[in-house]
């Protein structure tokens, strides 16, 4: 999904984004990390509720995203 550039285009259109992911070493996956990278400014003032799934031990699963996009938020 997060290569598919109609996901991008969703993102534009709503204010109120979910966005799920699953831990990947205590952390986001690769491919995640680069969607919030090339799609920041269309996050920007949107309300996003963050799911992340995991298997025993999530570390930081949801804060690992939301502090990426708290940051890009503030630039
Ligand atoms: C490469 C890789 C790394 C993973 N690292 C973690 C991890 O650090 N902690 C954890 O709880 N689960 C980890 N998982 C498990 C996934 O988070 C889990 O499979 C995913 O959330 C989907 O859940 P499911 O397998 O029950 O469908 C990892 C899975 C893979 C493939």
């Amino acid at each position: 999904m997060t290569r598919d550039e109609a996901c991008s285009e969703l993102l534009k259109r709503h204010d109120d984004v979910v966005f799920a992911y699953p831990v990947y070493f205590s952390d986001l996956p690769q491919i995640v990390r680069e969607f919030i990278c090339e799609n920041s400014a269309n996050f920007r003032g949107k309300n996003v509720f963050i799911i992340a799934t995991m298997e025993i031990f999530s570390g930081d699963g949801t804060g690992c995203a939301a502090r990426i996009l708290s940051e890009w938020e503030r630039r």
